[in-house]
């Protein structure tokens, strides 16, 4: 997709340019404005995968001090650093810091420290040959893995007591592992939006072949949480999408 969409969330709307090879998902815009309310102002925010800079913008919006994206690909970062300028970020009368960084995951930003995370990773669970067709998808055999990861590799970015990761999670790929890594790892957990997410198994064997099959065996295994799907009920299958905070309530060890 290219071209332009508007978002809007709490009272406040940013302008965002798409391009063909970089994620966008119309679907989460309910979820904007909830995230905008947990912004207090003058955090230092860490846009993690950020695709086209949405969650930072919104952030910056809101009253961060500074932004750095980081994504793996890099015209991502491009465009979520000419989004963030196209939106006032940066530069002028807003005071608010932005920078961009491409590489995997946390390795960009080793040895610094944020206030806030915020994140909406890959987590659509599947066989291997979904990571080889549709990697920017891949969340692992369950979905979880970036999620656990991040909460595995959270000490040396969030350290500080009340420091806070807010993420989005869908609830086919496996809560519970997702909130145990949190919480495992130091935080406490408030899940502080959701809505209904809609999908096919079609849809999700059109990616690749078995995937479908393997989120219904993932839900059999209670790593699943979603609805439909059944072989005589509803093809369209519900899960729930949700915006989680995550706060470092101490640190493990
Ligand atoms: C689901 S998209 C979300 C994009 C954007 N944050 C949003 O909410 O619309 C996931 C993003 O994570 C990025 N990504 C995937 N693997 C990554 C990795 N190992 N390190 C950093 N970014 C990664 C992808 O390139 C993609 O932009």
């Amino acid at each position: 997709v290219a071209g332009t969409v508007e978002i809007r969330f709490g009272g406040r709307r940013a302008s965002l340019a798409l391009a063909p090879d970089v994620h966008h998902d119309a679907g989460n815009e309910p979820l904007y404005g909830p995230l905008a309310e947990l912004v207090r102002g003058n955090e230092r925010v860490l846009d993690l995968g950020c695709g086209h800079g949405v969650l930072g913008i919104v952030a910056g919006l809101a009253g961060a001090s500074s932004v750095t994206f980081v994504d793996v690909h890099p015209p991502s970062v491009a465009l979520a650093l000419a989004n963030a300028a196209s939106n006032g970020l940066g530069s002028g009368a807003r005071v608010c810091e932005v920078r961009g960084a491409c590489g995997d995951f946390l390795a960009p930003v080793k040895g610094e420290t944020f206030d806030l995370v915020l994140c909406n990773p890959p987590q659509t669970g599947g066989p291997a040959a979904l990571r080889e067709l549709h990697p920017a998808r891949f969340g692992g055999a369950d979905g979880a893995a970036y999620l656990v990861r991040l909460a595995e590799e959270a000490e040396d970015v969030v350290p500080d007591l009340g420091a806070r990761i807010v993420y989005f999670h869908l609830s086919r790929a496996n809560p519970r592992r997702v909130a145990h890594a949190f919480e495992a790892a130091g935080f406490e957990l408030e899940r502080r939006a959701s809505q209904a997410r809609s999908f096919t198994l079609a849809e999700l064997d059109a990616l690749a072949p078995g995937t479908g099959s393997h989120q219904l065996a993932l839900r059999a295994r209670g790593e699943a949480e979603f609805t439909g799907g059944e072989p005589n009920g509803s093809a369209v299958c519900t899960m729930q999408q949700a915006l989680w905070v995550a706060t470092r309530a101490f640190m493990p060890r």
